[in-house]
């Protein structure tokens, strides 16, 4: 494995590999992203994983100072498993002030983008850059963060990217807590109850599947019971697959998506639904 920092160095390792799968973090390394990485060797004889906090789509009062960088550890992990590590500075990655950047779709707006303004610009813009620079032939995304891989797939067909999206299933604690680098800001009371966003989610679906249609009253009352339990909800939503929009009567691939607070911590989750 090879620890590469700058651009002029990447490209140069990379001139001539036809088959690169390509994964990208922002580092502090879990078995959600080694799965990830798993699945991408699958796909490309030359796997890059790049390890970038970019600023960009993180917002004002966001954790962009405290987000943990532990490149070390993570390289650590990544031996075996990933032929580059691509961990630039943000100097390297942004040499002049990125006054050009891609506006995503309208979908962007809502769910998690409706409290985050430009969190999905920021992730587009620095994906869209990292796959001019790395230039894979397959690219390895989460459904944890579903409504990002469905932005990402709208970049690559929107734009005509020379790249295939792969979705690798949520990876998740034996309670059911969907692991993420921002699990570590839970106290130990906090991460007790951090399972009930997954279970909350689980209930939805149940009741899905056991006939109910009355989606608004479903999300309601899955918000009220996150409520009821010291959790502040941004949103608990059903939505088709595709789309991410509002379901049409009939619809029978939807996910449920979720984003609740907990403390300071905003912790994300969703389950897709066949009905
Ligand atoms: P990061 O949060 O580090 O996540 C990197 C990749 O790991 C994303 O595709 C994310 O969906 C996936 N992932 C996170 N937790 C997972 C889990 N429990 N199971 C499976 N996959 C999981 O997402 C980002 O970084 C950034 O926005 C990035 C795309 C790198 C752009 O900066």
């Amino acid at each position: 494995m090879q620890l590469i920092h700058s651009v002029s160095e990447l490209r140069a390792r990379l001139a001539g590999e036809s088959s690169v799968a390509f994964v990208p973090t922002m580092g502090n390394l879990h078995a959600g992203h080694l799965d990830l990485v798993r699945i991408a060797r699958q796909h490309g004889r030359c796997v890059v994983v790049s390890i970038f906090v970019n600023p960009l789509q993180f917002g004002v009062g966001e954790d962009f100072d405290q987000y943990p960088r532990t490149l070390e550890a993570d390289c650590a992990q990544l031996g075996g498993l990933a032929d580059v590590v691509f961990a630039p500075s943000v100097a390297e990655m942004y040499p002049v002030p990125q006054s050009m950047t891609v506006t995503p779709p309208p979908i962007a707006s809502e769910l998690c983008g409706a409290a985050r303004p430009g969190h999905f610009s920021g992730v587009a813009t620095v994906v869209l850059k990292l796959f001019n620079l790395v230039q894979p032939q397959v690219a390895v995304f989460g459904k944890k963060d579903y409504q990002q891989l469905h932005v990402i797939r709208q970049l690559v067909a929107q734009f005509n990217l020379p790249v295939e999206i792969i979705g690798g299933e949520t990876v998740r604690a034996a309670d059911g807590l969907a692991l993420s680098s921002r699990n570590q800001y839970l106290s130990p009371a906090e991460r007790s109850e951090a399972v009930f966003l997954s279970q909350t989610l689980a209930e939805l679906r149940r009741r899905l599947q056991a006939g109910e249609r009355d989606i608004v009253t479903l999300e309601q009352q899955a918000a009220a019971a996150l409520t009821a339990r010291g959790w502040q909800v941004d949103y608990v939503s059903v939505r088709a697959q595709a789309t991410l929009a509002a379901p049409e009567s009939g619809e029978k691939k939807l996910v449920a998506l979720a984003a609740a607070r907990l403390g300071s911590t905003r912790l994300l989750d969703n389950l897709e639904i066949c009905l």
